[in-house]
């Protein structure tokens, strides 16, 4: 793994524990506090290999200028795992030649084991290649494969960016129940435990979501109240379908 800063370590966190796999991590700074993972400060300092998988977690504008130096600890027809997002297959084949690439999109709760990450093979990634990809990604949540490497940046758009307007939507959610009354601390677990509970209900639940809502809001009542006011006139539909296209335009930007 070349970079192990805030993804890189967050993965190789849940990684250690996949089955007969060992790990070397190469940065500057960080170091991983596990005995299956043997780390280097730079290219340098690598010992060991060659080894049978590059994993490419550095940032996308250092990529060019970092890895080529890697390129001589793996096997030649090793496959690279690319986490950087918006960095095409394309680009890639530049700097790390024809071989099997596997690009990521990865989320932040990958770092407690649910995440969600995207997953897109090229087409000269082997079968055993692809089984290794998934059971990684599996190892920090549940992994969407997409056919089309352009949807990675609709992943990005949805569960890339999600925690970011998760974070916001329980934040103003928590202010809210402060205008109520409730100190910070209780407003927090009532929102957090609300949003938590929710979330795991619907997960294990294989109904409509619209069914689902309709079945906590009665006729006249609270929820019902609550809505109207939420999306009655449609202004929460809006404002997600405004966010997720402008974080895809993004995406497309930064390619
Ligand atoms: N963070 C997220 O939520 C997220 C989500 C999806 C995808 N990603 C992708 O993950 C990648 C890493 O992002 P990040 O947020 O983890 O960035 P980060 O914390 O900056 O990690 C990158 C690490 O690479 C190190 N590095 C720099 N030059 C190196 C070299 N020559 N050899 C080995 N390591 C080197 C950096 O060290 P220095 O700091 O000393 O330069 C840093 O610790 C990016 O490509 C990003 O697009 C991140």
């Amino acid at each position: 793994m070349v970079g192990c800063g805030n993804m890189g370590a967050s993965l190789l966190a849940r990684w250690v524990d996949v089955p007969g796999m060992t790990y070397a991590a190469v940065d500057p700074v960080a170091t991983f506090p596990d005995s299956r993972v043997k780390t280097f400060k730079s290219a340098a300092d690598v010992q060991g290999g060659p080894y049978d998988l590059l994993v490419i977690a550095v940032k996308p504008q250092m990529i060019a200028d970092v890895i080529p130096d890697y390129l001589k600890y793996v096997r030649p027809d090793a496959p690279a795992l690319s986490i950087a997002a918006g960095v095409a297959c394309e680009r890639l084949e530049t700097v790390v030649g024809s071989r099997p690439i596997i690009r990521v999109m990865p989320n932040l709760p990958a770092s407690i084991g649910k995440g969600v990450s995207g997953v897109y093979f090229n087409d000269k990634t082997p079968d055993d290649a692809k089984t290794l990809a998934r059971q990684m990604m599996q190892a920090a949540g549940s992994v969407v494969e997409v056919d089309k490497e352009d949807d990675l940046d609709k992943v990005t758009a949805i569960a890339g960016s999600g925690p970011g307007y998760v974070f916001e939507i329980a934040r103003t959610y928590v202010e809210a129940a402060k205008e109520l009354g409730f100190e910070e601390s209780q407003a927090r677990k009532l929102v957090l435990d609300t949003i938590a509970g929710t979330i795991e209900l619907a997960a294990s639940s294989s109904d409509d979501l619209a069914d689902m809502r309709n079945a906590v809001t009665s006729k006249a009542g609270t929820t019902e109240a609550g809505l109207k006011a939420l999306n009655g006139n449609g202004d929460l539909s809006r404002l997600l379908l405004e966010a997720t296209q402008a974080a895809y335009k993004r995406a497309v930007e930064l390619r």
